[in-house]
């Protein structure tokens, strides 16, 4: 559990610019969604906080240490940072059932068997996967692959989860039950939590704060109810308008 912040943060590919200038600050079990339409760098907000991207200037910081800060020559590996991460694409590994995705995290910290064990069949209990720890991913549903990612992602006791339109993949009705399932066990472990999605009824249903981005700039940040009853500008209005 803990903070995330971002100070002044630029990110360019060469010449590109395709973030300007982004702070934010996030609290201790906080879960903030990312709102906006494809391509305005959520993504890439989101990768900077992993360390699987870097930015140009300014700091992030997670809890009270700064993981990178290019001018301070500072930047802490991904695998330091101990953030969670679950994709769109589940990214489960297809040679490893159930019990061994979700384990495999402790395995590279090499954690004993026993220890394992137990914090693998606590976290399928949650994710309500009892029963399925022999099964391939091939044999498990679309839904069931989610939860072993973030079985996965959740495991190792992370202090930021970090999930970028993990439901987008899901059919409508279980999409549902998923939105509900996980502000549930965000809200069980009070884990600070960074959602990346461009769908608007995840956003609002979810978080309890929404930071719509638009071209790699904030354009309002703020609870659902702030954002649904007072949007900043014409683009907030008609994002979440249009959207269905
Ligand atoms: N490796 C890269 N080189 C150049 N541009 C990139 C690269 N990765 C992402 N971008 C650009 O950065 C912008 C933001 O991308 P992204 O963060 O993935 O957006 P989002 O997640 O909001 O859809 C896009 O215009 C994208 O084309
Ligand atoms: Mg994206």
């Amino acid at each position: 559990m803990s903070t995330v912040s971002f100070q002044n943060i630029k990110k360019a590919y060469d010449d590109l610019i395709i973030i300007k200038d982004f702070s934010l600050n996030i609290s201790d079990g906080e879960f903030v969604s990312f709102l906006g339409p494809s391509g305005c760098g959520k993504t890439t907000c989101l990768r900077m906080v992993s360390g699987l991207e870097t930015n140009t200037e300014g700091s992030i910081s997670i809890g009270d240490e700064v993981v990178s800060d290019p001018t301070h020559k500072i930047f802490t590996p991904p695998e330091k940072r101990h953030v969670g991460m679950v994709f769109q694409s589940y990214a489960v590994w297809p040679h490893m059932n159930v019990f061994e995705n979700i384990a495999y995290p402790l395995k590279v910290q090499k954690h004993n068997k026993t220890e394992i064990q137990n914090r693998v069949q606590e976290i399928i209990d949650i994710v309500e996967l009892t029963g399925l720890e022999k099964r391939m991913p091939d044999a498990l549903s679309g839904g069931q692959q989610q939860r072993v990612a973030l079985a996965r992602g959740l495991v190792m006791k992370p202090k930021v989860l970090l999930l970028d339109e993990p439901l987008s993949n899901l059919d409508a009705k279980l999409r549902e039950k998923m939105r509900y399932d996980i502000r549930k066990i965000q809200q069980d472990f009070g884990i600070t939590c960074i959602y990346v999605t461009h769908d608007q009824i995840e956003a609002f249903s979810m978080s309890d704060k929404i930071v719509i981005m638009n071209k790699g700039d904030i354009i309002q940040m703020g609870s659902p109810i702030e954002i649904r009853n007072n949007p900043a500008n014409d683009f907030v209005a008609d994002f979440i308008k249009t959207q269905h």
